[in-house]
């Protein structure tokens, strides 16, 4: 698999519509709070990516029974068999550090294996870890493993130092389970936290303050299983409104939330990008003439760090110096080398990428580094002369749904090679 690359014959315009998929980063936390109940649950809308089927897998090993089909995933954890979440099933995703708070929760003992994922910098999990211990989880961490065990945990008042999206995921679970009343302050606002808080409060927990910095959980003995339809994705959503802004390319979307990604709509609108949103639509005009913006993520509702990378492909097209500060995390620059190689003009001076445009790019062979890199890279292959080849791939498929076939829905000339049914 890890040989998938992804081929591409460029400057061919997009034109049509993109079903956009539900939210990795809200499915992943939700399949982890299958954990606190013995009940079952059955989520809709949850994407076919390979960090989900890793989650899936690290849920079986725990003893959970999965059907999926018919558009949707049952999912029930009877009983926990076992108390490990091994390296070799997780190892390349977040799944380990989400379970680590629902499992200590519910079952008094975890061990679970150091969180992987994309390598974009420091990824640090000490407030989880410091946020579980005053709950009164005893944390051992050795060179591979994180273990938590306790009697029972209770409620804390608990500041988060920084903004944290899966730190907050996190304690706001084991919460659920734990005696008395957490308040957490300074938590993440992203979206995928309130869609969390709305699985929670179905199963039963008692949390309020959800969309605000400080939530309150009142811990409960049990809880219960759910329906629910995970939200659309967001960063899925705002790639597909980079991708139509390119010149010559029309796209509309459905099945989105476009409040979501207002900071990339108002930052496309000031580069001379036509964009037409409705309540549950986006529809979007590459136009010729776009101009350079300058550009800082932050945690939500700023600017997504998660989308930097995409939009550093379209600000290679617009008509002088554009301008992206990285504030999120340390090694997120990591696309910039490959898309240079392409043509690009781009300079990095520590967190701030600086591109010139507009540089007309050229198709060859190229590398991915992580995730959002990679559809950067795909983004510079479409719009560039000639063949474009994107190896280490499958790092696209953590986290996209079927985006080779989606793009030559939209009249792209794309293939995939080498291993990874799209
Ligand atoms: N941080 C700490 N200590 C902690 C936790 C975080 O110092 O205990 C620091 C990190 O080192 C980083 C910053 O805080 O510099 C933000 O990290 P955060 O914990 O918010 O990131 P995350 O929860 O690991 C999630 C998404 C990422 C997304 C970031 C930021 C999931 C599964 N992952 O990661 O998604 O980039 O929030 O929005 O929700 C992706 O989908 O491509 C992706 C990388």
């Amino acid at each position: 698999m890890h040989n998938t690359k992804i081929l591409i014959k460029g400057r061919r315009h997009l034109n049509g519509h993109v079903k956009i998929s539900g939210a990795k980063n809200a499915a992943l936390p939700e399949l982890a709070a299958v954990i606190l109940s013995q009940k079952p649950f059955t989520f809709k809308n949850v994407p076919d990516v390979d960090d989900i089927q890793v989650m899936l897998e690290a849920l079986k090993n725990l003893g959970a029974d999965i059907h999926t089909g018919n558009e949707e995933i049952r999912v029930r954890i009877p009983e926990i068999v076992s108390h490990l979440v091994p390296k070799k099933i997780v190892e390349t995703s977040r799944a380990s550090i989400l379970m680590l708070g629902p499992l200590v929760a519910r079952n008094g003992f975890a061990e679970v294996s150091f969180p992987g994922g994309c390598p974009i910098g420091d990824r640090k999990i000490n407030f989880h870890l410091e946020g579980l211990s005053k709950m009164g989880a005893d944390i051992q961490v050795n060179e591979d493993n994180i273990t938590a065990s306790t009697d029972g945990l209770t409620g804390i008042e608990y500041r988060f130092p920084h903004k944290t999206v899966t730190g907050t995921e996190n304690l706001l679970m084991a919460a659920t389970l734990a005696t008395g009343t957490t308040i957490l302050k300074n938590c993440a606002l992203e979206p995928e936290i309130g869609d969390l808080i709305d699985l929670l409060i179905k199963m039963g927990a008692q949390i309020s303050g959800k969309n605000t910095e400080t939530l309150e959980i009142f811990g409960s003995p049990s809880l219960s299983g759910a329906e629910h339809r995970v939200i659309p994705d967001r960063i899925e959503m705002g790639t597909y409104v980079i991708a139509g802004s390119f010149e010559g390319n029309e796209i509309s979307m459905s099945h989105v939330i476009p409040e979501h990604i207002d900071s990339l709509l108002n930052i496309l609108v000031k580069m001379g990008v036509s964009l037409k949103v409705s309540d549950n639509g986006i529809h979007v005009r590459g136009g010729s003439g776009i101009v350079p913006a300058e550009v800082v993520t932050e945690p939500y509702p700023g600017f997504p760090t998660d989308l930097q990378a995409q939009l550093t492909t379209l600000m290679t097209q617009a008509a002088g110096n554009s301008k992206i500060h990285e504030t999120i995390f340390n090694n997120r620059f990591q696309h910039v080398h490959e898309l240079n190689r392409l043509g690009a003009e781009i300079s990095i001076d520590h967190d701030t990428a600086v591109i010139s445009g507009i540089t007309p790019l050229t198709g060859r062979d190229i590398c991915s580094t992580d995730l959002r890199a990679s559809a950067a890279l795909v983004l510079g292959g479409l719009i560039a002369d000639g063949e474009t080849v994107v190896s280490n791939a499958h790092q696209l498929f953590r986290g996209y749904e079927n985006m080779p076939r989606k793009l030559k829905e939209l009249g792209a000339d794309i293939a995939v090679l080498g291993g990874e049914d799209e």
